[in-house]
């Protein structure tokens, strides 16, 4: 028998001691033994519940009980999610978790500790909800030199994009829909300012080029800006917007390692993943592109994933050690202004001087929308790097003024 904690009786949390009830007997005979949750850390009450005997409020319920094994920590936040963590490790047991910004912040100093100590700290709930992603890239994927990882890896952006651009359901009511539906963030602000994104980012791009990406060397852009007129040109050109992560090894070793919104084709891989699903494309040399789909956020998706690092973790007795890298400096990411791209660009013309912006580009796609304005011009670069971009922008100065640049991304 094998006795498990949950820090956290939250969305996620509560899925967990869900979970191990609703499906104890597959659970038992895939783990080969009896899996428990013994004990659940929550500041809050639940009387009402069937198993609030197993609730505590002090943490050292768990720490210095030598039954519990395995812990999940479903709390998120970096304190005291970190503390708890290194201490659970150092203490002998293994801990999964569901929380990327601890993961993308500390990652390596956790996994290391881990190492140290013979205990596994497994997190394949951080990043892509339900979806398998972790253990295929570390495992699955291992023959490979990945090069490239790119995705829609926020679930709750995704959902409002969705709604807004399909159904014409406004921001604030789509976010409440989100919230609702227990996809968002406690602080939405990290969902559509890009942070969560980001952190899912940092988190693959650790594993697939083996140093830590911290979120701070990646640039990160959220949807907020996003108008109905980029959207129309998106789709007039043959496209989506969708709020992409990615991070691709230079020649150099370096990462490029970004966040924002970008125009995709139709023909895209990632272009028809919609509501709270996410999408991750994974280049690798020897498989070219494999892409992971499924619902990247909400409670048992996500708690199925928790689950599943429990259980792997009770039948492999810690035998994943490799599952970890190198710290870095941040020096192991590249600047993203040097990244070959084309882009697309809505302004509004000050003179009548296209012709002019199609020389200083050196040749752009023009598009067209109902309705568009007689002073508005909107266009799609070749491609250049986004120095190169800025530097022919500044030479168009008094023509044009800018009121929406998108990357576009060939996946
Ligand atoms: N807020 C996150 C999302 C939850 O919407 O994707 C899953 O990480």
């Amino acid at each position: 028998m094998v006795k498990v904690a949950v820090l956290g009786h939250g969305t996620v949390g509560s899925g967990v001691v869900e979970l191990f009830t609703q499906n104890a007997k597959s659970i038992t005979s895939r783990a080969g033994q009896e899996m428990e949750v013994k004990r659940i850390l929550d500041i809050r009450e639940f009387p009402d519940l069937p198993y609030a005997d197993k609730f505590t409020k002090n943490f050292d319920d768990i720490l210095n009980d030598p039954e519990i094994t395995i812990v999940a920590e479903v709390m998120g936040g970096l304190s005291p999610a970190f503390e708890f963590t290194k201490s659970l490790l150092e203490h002998g047991k293994s801990v999964v978790t569901s929380n990327k910004e601890l993961v993308a912040s500390r990652g390596a100093e956790l996994l290391q500790i881990a190492k140290a100590h013979n205990v596994n700290y497994f997190f394949e709930a951080s990043v892509g909800g339900g979806i398998p992603i972790i253990r295929p890239m570390h495992q699955c994927l291992a023959a490979n030199e990945i090069t490239e990882v790119a995705g829609i890896l926020n679930g709750t952006t995704n959902y409002i994009l969705t709604k807004m651009i399909h159904e014409s359901v406004p921001f604030d009511e789509a976010l409440a829909q989100a919230q609702k539906l227990g996809y968002a963030e406690r602080n939405p602000a990290a969902d559509v300012e890009g942070q969560d994104a980001c952190r899912k980012i940092c988190i693959l791009a650790s594993l697939a080029f083996g140093s830590h990406v911290y979120p701070q060397t990646v640039h990160t852009e959220g949807i907020t800006g996003l108008t109905l007129e980029d959207v129309e040109y998106a789709s007039m050109w043959g496209g989506v917007i969708k709020l992409i992560g990615r991070a691709k090894k230079q020649p150099d070793g370096k990462v490029i390692a970004t966040v924002y919104p970008a125009f995709l084709s139709s023909h895209s891989q990632l272009a028809g993943i919609d509501d709270v699903f996410n999408g991750i494309l994974i280049r690798g040399n020897a498989t070219g592109d494999v892409v992971f789909y499924g619902r990247g956020a909400g409670k048992m998706p996500t708690a199925s994933a928790v689950v599943a690092d429990m259980i792997d973790i009770s039948k492999a007795n810690c035998t994943s050690k490799s599952l970890s890298w190198a710290d870095s400096d941040g020096h192991n990411v590249a600047d993203y202004k040097t990244d070959p791209l084309r882009f697309y660009i809505r302004a509004s013309l000050l003179d009548h001087a296209q012709s002019t912006v199609n020389d200083v580009m050196g040749g752009v796609e023009f598009l067209s929308r109902s309705g568009q304005p007689e002073d508005e011009i909107a266009f799609v670069t070749g491609q250049m790097t986004e120095r190169e971009l800025d530097s022919k922008l500044e030479v168009l100065g008094n023509l044009i003024k800018v009121k929406s640049m998108i990357r576009v991304l060939d996946y």
